[in-house]
């Protein structure tokens, strides 16, 4: 099974991007969790308001995904009453096409690259001046013949979000005038955003089979809102008014989730530790080869949950499991 597949699986699918846009919170007043950023972002709107900025400095945001990167550039193109524009870091190939986005900018726009440290590198230098004076310098031609040119960009935010932080060069990094880690939400966080997505979908859930989703979405709002909505269609097909906890349990283990979160998948990575490699330490390309699974599926699925957990670690020799992931098991 592949990486987006999967129930629990953070990653955007097609299905997750129509439910993202109907459950995004239209201002920070909505917004659940997060609160240091939210704090530090409004002081930041607030005092360039005050000063009469028609933009604020560029952001970075960066962790993991469905945890709300995209809503907070929404909310603050919302609260600077400006607009967003959406580019994938994947697609900004070369200068040309980095040119082409930046010139089609209007002034305050939030600019919102997603993946940002798998942009280019080349497109790098190509921004920098950008991110500085709003200067776009442009070589046209080659050769003797070749001239630069400089054009003015109309003054915008770059919004710029990652996973991955590491593969941000320093240079890159330190033009940011601000950058925010997202963590984890903690559970009753994502029990009042299932409640709040339930009353727009307008689903009813008892408290009970909310505190059960909440409990199995591995702290990410992506996958709570995704399991809300495959247990309304398990309780809907049963003709329920109500979503009960029994509802709530019987749908997530259909779907193969036991009740901290744990698909066949994680459990398959731990027994694999455990039985193949008596414990660990174990590589990632072991571990694939001996669960079957894929090493992307893995590393970004399950490896981040099980270490979150503490049911496994990572040392410099490899993965290892944990006595309480041992005593998970059983085994
Ligand atoms: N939907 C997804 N994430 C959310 C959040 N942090 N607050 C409110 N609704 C959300």
């Amino acid at each position: 099974m592949n990486t987006k597949k999967r129930a629990v699986s953070p990653v955007l699918t097609q299905e997750d991007e129509g439910l993202d846009f109907t459950l995004r919170p239209q201002s920070f007043k909505d917004y659940i969790g997060q609160s240091n950023i939210k704090k530090n972002i409004s002081i930041i709107i607030d005092a360039a308001k005050k000063r009469k900025e028609p933009c604020i400095e560029h952001i970075l945001f960066y962790g993991g995904s469905g945890l709300g990167k995209t809503t907070l550039s929404f909310l603050i193109s919302k609260e600077m009453r400006s607009s967003m524009r959406t580019v994938a870091g994947p697609s900004i190939k070369r200068s040309g096409d980095l040119a082409a986005i930046l010139t089609n900018l209007k002034k305050g726009d939030v600019l919102f690259i997603d993946e940002i440290h798998r942009m280019n590198s080349v497109c790098e230098e190509v921004i920098y001046p950008v991110m500085e004076d709003f200067k776009l310098n442009i070589v046209i031609g080659k050769g003797p013949m070749a001239r630069t040119m400089d054009i003015k960009i109309p003054p915008f935010t770059l919004v710029g979000a990652t996973t991955k932080l590491a593969l941000l060069s320093s240079p890159f990094r330190s033009r940011f005038g601000a950058t925010f880690r997202i963590d984890n939400y903690k559970t009753e966080e994502v029990e009042q955003i299932i409640a709040r997505s339930a009353e727009l979908l307008n689903i009813k859930v008892e408290k009970d089979a909310l505190k059960r989703i909440a409990s199995c979405s591995r702290f990410n709002p992506r996958v709570a809102n995704r399991l809300l909505k495959r247990v309304r269609d398990f309780s809907q097909s049963k003709n329920k008014e109500v979503i009960t906890e029994k509802d709530a349990k019987q749908a997530l283990s259909f779907l193969d989730i036991d009740e901290i979160g744990l698909d066949s998948g994680d459990k398959k990575v731990l027994e694999v530790l455990i039985k193949s490699f008596n414990g660990g330490p174990a590589g990632i390309t072991s571990i694939a080869m001996a669960s079957g699974e894929e090493e992307e599926t893995i590393a970004e699925i399950h490896e981040p949950y099980l270490m979150q957990i503490g049911f496994i670690k990572r040392t410099k020799q490899g993965r290892v499991v944990t006595e309480k992931g041992r005593k998970y098991l059983g085994v």
